[in-house]
């Protein structure tokens, strides 16, 4: 068995009523904040560039480098916004990570906020995940009773408030600018860039928007200092991170380790695939990151080694699908998902991901004629690259990867439904009812 796990941000999780301020404080919560207001603004900024913290929102951009973007001279008020979206198919590590220990991101938020001199910080956080919402208002609310928040924090002359806010449940409201003015009250659509938010964000003035991980990240960081977190994971990807197995492995959860480990390792920790079945297909950072098979169990999941695999770390959401399950039938529900999200600002995105739903059908429906393959190939490539902002990318991702891995598996759409050549109860973790009927086929059968 592989003993790779390093946890940091998951180490108090089964303590006892791990989310109160009073169990996060025994385990040396806020003692990183202490030491940061001690320090210059720009050293605290110094040392999450030196550690190599990179985003964990999906596009591994370096948090520090990000955060002195912020220019010193501009007089408008400077603004933190934690992205606690989190809607990425597959993707559950940021909701645990809120529920089990909520002061871990206030303490990150305050470093944070402190390094750009910020002096009003939000997180947004999906709102039909209420209890994560209550979560999150309670722990900061007790942060201010115990003046960790408000004015004066620890003696130091420094103010921070925090504002919790609930969206309405988009996926586009993750992509930063999207979140951006659904936090303004407007709806929630991607704004062209330049203007980066670094320079006009919220309410027009500069903002750093970072994923809930990468802000939890930071007190370790400054507790431990930087040279402690580089000296996990590989060359261009530092430390460690939450990597979420889900599907078909024996037991699915968070797996917490350095960058770098690899699928055959997780899955070994994880306890493989359930009994008497094999791996055939997996996700590396959810729907929108092109799938793999199992010759790539060997590379290492950091964000060099996926994007040399012709993917990306993206969300580290390890979906995996046995030998069961069609790929036709999976790549038709990630479709259904992106043509519902897609905000519809642009039309690449917005016909090309209807249009892709209906050939899928096809496919899974065993209706699909010769050559409809290379209709849905030409469709996928009139979106990707050629749309608004990233979601079309990821819609896109998981037709043509499927395609490329699978691609006698949606010719058979030809002359077979889906559904006979992969019963669909065979793939599930539950038993399905007999009187599930026609779900057990296809939705649209
Ligand atoms: C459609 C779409 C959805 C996204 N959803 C999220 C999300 O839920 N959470 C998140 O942190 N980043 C999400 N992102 C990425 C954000 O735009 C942004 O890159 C990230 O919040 C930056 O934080 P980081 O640098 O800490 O990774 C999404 C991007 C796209 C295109
Ligand atoms: S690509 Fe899709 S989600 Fe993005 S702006 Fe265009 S329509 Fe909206």
């Amino acid at each position: 068995m592989v003993d790779k796990l390093t946890p940091v941000l998951s180490a108090n999780w089964g303590t006892k009523a791990s989310w109160t301020l009073a169990a996060y404080k025994k385990t040396g919560g806020y003692k990183a904040v202490a030491k940061a207001l001690k320090m210059t603004p720009g050293d605290v900024t110094g040392m999450v560039k030196d550690s190599g913290l990179r985003g964990r929102g999906g596009a591994g951009f370096p948090t520090g480098m990000k955060w002195s973007f912020v220019p010193k001279d501009n007089p408008n008020p400077k603004y933190l916004v934690v992205n606690g979206d989190e809607s990425e198919p597959g993707t559950c590590k940021d909701m645990p990570l809120l529920l089990a220990s909520p002061h871990t991101l206030i303490e990150g938020m305050i470093i944070a906020s402190y390094a750009i001199s910020c002096h009003t910080a939000f997180v947004y956080i999906r709102g039909e995940v209420l209890h994560v919402h209550r979560r999150m208002q309670a722990a900061v609310a007790e942060a201010y009773a115990a003046g960790f928040l408000g004015k004066n924090i620890l003696g130091s002359g420094y103010d921070l408030d925090i504002i919790v806010h609930a969206g309405a449940g988009a996926y586009i409201c993750g992509e930063e600018t999207a979140l951006l003015d659904s936090l303004e009250g407007r709806r929630g659509q991607p704004r062209l860039r330049p203007p980066f938010p670094a320079v006009a964000g919220l309410y027009a003035s500069p903002t750093v928007i970072n994923n809930v991980e990468s802000i939890s990240s930071v007190p370790s960081i400054i507790r431990n200092g930087p040279q402690w977190y580089s000296s996990m994971g590989t060359e261009k990807s530092k430390g460690f991170t939450i990597y979420s197995l889900s599907g078909h492995v024996v037991r699915p959860g968070q797996f917490e380790a350095p960058l770098g480990i690899t699928m055959r390792e997780l899955l070994e920790l994880s306890g493989g695939i359930r009994a008497g079945h094999k791996l055939k297909f997996w996700t590396p950072g959810g729907s929108s990151t092109p799938i793999l098979t199992d010759e790539y169990l060997d590379v290492p999941l950091d964000y060099e080694g996926m994007a040399g695999a012709g993917t990306m770390l993206g969300t580290k959401a390890l979906q995996v699908f046995d030998e069961t399950t069609s790929v036709v039938r999976t790549t038709l529900r990630w479709a259904e998902f992106y043509k519902h999200e897609s905000c519809g600002k642009c039309t690449p995105c917005r016909e090309g991901n209807w249009w892709m739903v209906q050939m899928l059908r096809k496919f899974e429906a065993g209706t699909a004629q010769p050559g409809d393959l290379e209709k849905l190939e030409d469709v996928a490539s009139n979106i990707g690259g050629k749309s608004f902002c990233a979601l079309a990318d990821g819609a896109v991702a998981c037709v043509t990867s499927a395609i490329r891995h699978f691609r006698d598996e949606f010719e058979a759409g030809y002359t077979t439904p889906a559904w006979e050549l992969f019963p669909y109860g065979r793939s599930a973790l539950f038993e399905v009812p007999e009187t599930a009927g026609d779900q057990t086929k296809g939705a649209h059968a």
